[in-house]
């Protein structure tokens, strides 16, 4: 059964409908890679999981619960976790202050036991752990924001662009750390990507988002040969 199931999603911002008879299917211990290029409503999709766009018709199902409906910090607490496309730092505390932010739901036992998971994936947040999250490189800071979602528990992790704008070193570092969170943590993981050929590499399953509507679901590899997803990307870095 899977983790968290959207099912003929209907959803936008108030009168804007962005997103049209969406499905998709998250399993446990599996990446889910959604690509799709800028406004095919990729951020949408994660916006109405998390409770923030406006859902029209269908549903949003996470661990046998119906969670549609709900706000935001309920969707939250239940275990579903976003890092948005800006990764929402506070550049003025340091990182270690960040993570702390981030993690103060969990018991003062839990939190040594999670942050020290956190510095052992990203031992440049142990490193830098006293260094205000403002100086950090672009890359830096998105490991910080993933170790943010990290402190708070999540039992599934949604990554919205997480490797945009990214020098391809920290593409690659990015994208194994998150197969390392599958493959240690056993998290589910949803990865929103405008960049799709490195994101469809370490994806168990694939969905091609375009205007709004499901084009493909399946096979990643498969999707990189698709005729359309080959339309879509030919000659586009
Ligand atoms: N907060 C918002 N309010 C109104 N419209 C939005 C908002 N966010 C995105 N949109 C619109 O929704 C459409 C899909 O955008 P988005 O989901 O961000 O696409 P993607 O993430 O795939 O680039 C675009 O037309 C965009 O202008
Ligand atoms: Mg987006």
């Amino acid at each position: 059964m899977a983790l968290l199931e959207v099912r003929n999603l209907y959803s936008g911002y108030g009168k804007l409908q962005v997103l049209f008879n969406v499905s998709l299917k998250a399993e446990e211990k599996r990446i889910t890679v959604v690509v799709g290029p800028n406004g095919a409503g990729k951020t949408t999709l994660l916006n109405s999981i998390t409770g923030i766009a406006t859902i029209y018709s269908g549903e949003v199902v996470f661990d046998g619960r119906p969670i549609t409906k709900l706000p935001r910090h309920s969707i939250a607490r239940q275990g579903v976790a976003c890092v948005p496309q800006m990764g929402n730092i506070f550049a003025n505390l340091t990182v270690e202050e960040n993570l702390r932010i981030a993690g103060y739901l969990l018991p003062e036992n839990e939190v040594r036991e999670r942050f020290s998971e956190i510095y052992d994936m990203f031992p440049v947040l142990n490193d830098f752990r006293h260094r205000k999250a403002g100086t950090l490189s672009g890359g830096e800071r998105r490991m910080l924001a993933i170790g943010m979602a990290l402190a708070r528990k999540p039992k599934i992790l949604l990554l919205d662009e997480i490797t945009t704008d990214l020098a391809p070193i920290y593409v690659k570092k990015v994208l194994d750390r998150i197969v390392e969170l599958r493959d240690n943590l056993g998290l589910p993981i949803v990865l929103v990507e405008q960049h799709a050929v490195r994101a469809l590499q370490i994806a168990d399953k694939a969905y091609l988002l375009v205007s709004g509507n499901v084009r493909y679901e399946g096979d990643p590899q498969e999707l990189l040969e698709h005729p359309e997803f080959s339309k879509l990307y030919l000659g586009v870095s």
